[in-house]
């Protein structure tokens, strides 16, 4: 299966890439949806990861984001963020990456370009449209921390449930998804829309699919191969030279 996966990599001329939260899963960063060690399987997403969370419950979003900031920051990108770098140094223009992940881990391997459609935790943004107050003056610091004029709130500069992705990145995405003839489908369930999608697209449009995952997904059905592995050992056999 990988001989054949490396042969459909030499051939392709455009390779996109879609990674979720498995192929951080080997740095530590623990994934969403695993039944016993997700984030999703201790914490319930509308209570941490909404808007309407924020807005009730401030400190307490503000506090787990924070938590999952400082996991990060004690982490390092595994070989599989590496070898998706080191294989775009080599190839320029034919990879194009696509992340959900808001941990920053492809960026610090050397994927200066990622595509990261879910924001950034290591940045914050206002929660309401910026006055010219906030942009003015020193922070009022706090958890969160707050313009000291009007009180608008810095929030983590990730998309949350409900809301719409960076209109930039959703469309450099789909660019890619469409024009690629081959897509790597990496570490993810293949549950959250529109990112699923992108595969979706790629596939419609005659791209060869790879599915890279110890588990089962919702994109199964439109890989043609499934490696059962888990990133970090699979990706640098694939692409090394
Ligand atoms: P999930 O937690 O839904 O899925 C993680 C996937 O990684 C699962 O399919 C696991 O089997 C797989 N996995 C675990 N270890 C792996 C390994 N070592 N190598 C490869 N795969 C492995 O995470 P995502 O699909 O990324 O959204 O979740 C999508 C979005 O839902 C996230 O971006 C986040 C979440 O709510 C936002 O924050 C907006």
């Amino acid at each position: 299966m990988r001989d054949t996966v490396r042969q459909w990599i030499r051939e392709a001329r455009r390779i996109a890439v879609l990674t979720g939260a498995g192929i951080s899963a080997e740095s530590g960063v623990p994934t969403f949806r695993d039944a016993q060690t997700g984030l999703w399987a201790q914490f319930n997403p509308q209570e941490l990861a909404t808007e309407a969370a924020f807005r009730a419950h401030p400190q307490r979003v503000w506090d787990w984001y924070a938590f999952r900031r400082e996991m990060i920051a004690k982490v390092a990108p595994n070989a599989g963020h590496l070898a998706l770098a080191a294989f775009s140094k080599r190839h320029p223009g034919r990879l194009t990456l696509i992340t959900q992940n808001v941990d920053g881990l492809h960026q610090r391997a050397g994927s200066h370009e990622t595509i990261a459609i879910h924001g950034s935790i290591l940045q914050d943004q206002w929660l309401d449209a910026a006055r010219p107050c906030c942009d003015a003056g020193a922070l009022q610091a706090g958890r969160p921390p707050r313009c000291p004029v009007c009180g608008n709130l810095r929030r983590p500069a990730v998309v949350w449930f409900g809301e719409s992705l960076p209109a930039a990145a959703l469309d450099a995405a789909e660019e890619a998804a469409n024009a690629c003839d081959l897509m790597l489908v990496i570490g993810t369930s293949g549950v959250v829309y529109p990112a699923a999608g992108l595969a979706l697209a790629a596939h419609q449009r005659g791209a060869r699919v790879v599915v890279i995952n110890p588990e089962p997904t919702e994109l199964d059905r439109v890989a043609d191969h499934c490696l059962r592995e888990p990133a970090a050992q699979c990706l640098p056999a694939l692409l090394e030279h």
